[in-house]
């Protein structure tokens, strides 16, 4: 029987049609992953962007910088045959350091706080990783620094450990070399890139080798309100993933084009229409981003061809982005998705509580007198830096 687009009588006639990848170890299957046109109601009819769906890895996008820089410590000696992996993670890159660990033969610790989705906790348990929550966020640097603060403790309890520190890590940017690729060959060709900022790797290793390909390219970046990273205050944030507390060293300010904060509400409401509309879901950094690409969409002129990287999949959020009471409790359906940000003419204008954009993009350690950088020295990067 042959469906709307004809394909069952194709594949089931022509078996050689199959290309799903076929792999001796779990690092094979990251990668390769697929693009989806996402347009109304989130871009006007006629117009759109491509989303890179990195929920399609085993573990999500952070698989990538995981084992990039799972392999590169290796090689550099800074990383021993077994030894311990421990990091700081919201999430995402303990997934993918799980993988990595069982790839390449390593235990792994992730340390975390509080606000982990249990169902993250008990799959990162299932992949092998010991899981240690703080339970206090530092007075300055919030959960960031506490849990950074605790692994350096279990750090200097274990003498052959490795921390792979993703904020200040060179390989954690180079390792979306690949990705950039993938774009390249997926669209031809991109002028627009849309991506969410946590500690600046994907967004600084995208752009830095598309622009070999397309010097014009322009890079948009997306925080949530209450984050540190593009010179606003800190503050108690709901939306994980993306923003932060610190100032991570990997962010490549001179790179952004322009930056957007987003609310949860705003990001809530967009994931949510993007999965009843494209099937496609996500949770905050998906939703954030997906807002402003459509908003690129809608502002740029026609035949702009924008690229927007949605970190990962909808699962992690059953019990927060798609539950009802959760959503309500926090007052984040309470109100209509607006059309336009609200512009800043720089960051330190005024406190942003709601979506606002700024093409003022400036590395926040220069810009407010007396910012003291919240990052600690590591040995082993300061190595991999030189
Ligand atoms: C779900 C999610 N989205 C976005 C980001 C931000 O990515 P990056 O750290 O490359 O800036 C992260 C980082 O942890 C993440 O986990």
């Amino acid at each position: 029987m042959n469906d709307i687009f004809g394909t069952d009588t194709l594949l089931l006639d022509n078996p050689s049609a199959f290309t799903s990848a076929r792999a001796h170890q779990p690092g094979a299957l990251v990668g390769n992953t697929p693009v989806l046109w996402v347009s109304e109601p989130l871009a006007p009819a006629g117009r759109g962007f491509w989303a890179k769906l990195e929920g399609y890895n085993p573990g999500g996008m952070k698989d990538r910088p995981a084992l990039h820089m799972v392999r590169s410590a290796e090689a550099r000696g800074d990383l021993l045959p077994g030894a311990r992996i421990i990091e700081s993670t919201s999430g995402t890159l303990g997934s993918g350091l799980a993988l990595a660990g069982i790839a390449h033969r390593h235990p792994v610790t992730v340390v975390t706080d509080p606000g982990l989705e249990p169902i993250l906790h008990r799959l990162l348990a299932a992949h092998g990783a010991r899981v240690d929550v703080v339970t206090e966020p530092h007075p300055v640097g919030g959960w960031q620094q506490a849990r950074r603060d605790r692994v350096a403790e279990l750090q200097a309890a274990e003498p052959f450990s490795w921390s792979p520190d993703q904020y200040r890590n060179p390989d954690n940017v180079d390792a979306y070399k690949s990705l950039a690729f993938e774009l390249v060959a997926q669209l031809g060709r991109v002028d627009v890139l849309v991506c969410s900022v946590g500690t600046g790797g994907h967004s600084a290793g995208v752009s830095r080798v598309l622009r070999r390909f397309f010097p014009h390219l322009e890079l948009i970046g997306v925080d949530t309100v209450s984050s540190t990273i593009f010179g606003q205050p800190a503050g108690p944030r709901l939306m994980r993933g993306l923003g932060s507390s610190i100032y991570p060293d990997n962010v490549d300010y001179p790179a952004f084009n322009e930056v957007h904060w987003v609310a949860p509400a705003e990001a809530v409401r967009t994931t949510r229409t993007l999965a009843a509309t494209h099937h496609a879901g996500g949770g905050w950094s998906v939703g954030a981003v997906a807002l402003v690409a459509g908003w690129a969409a809608r502002t740029r002129p026609a035949g702009t061809r924008i690229a927007a990287v949605f970190p990962d999949g909808p699962q992690r959020y059953f019990d927060t982005i798609s539950n009802d009471e959760y959503c309500a409790e926090h007052g984040l359906l309470d109100s209509p998705l607006p059309d336009e940000p609200d512009t800043v003419a720089y960051p330190g204008e005024r406190v942003v509580n709601s979506w606002t954009r700024t093409t003022t993009v400036l590395d926040p350690r220069g810009a407010i007198a007396g910012a003291t950088p919240q990052t600690h020295r590591n040995p082993q990067i300061d190595k991999a830096r030189r």
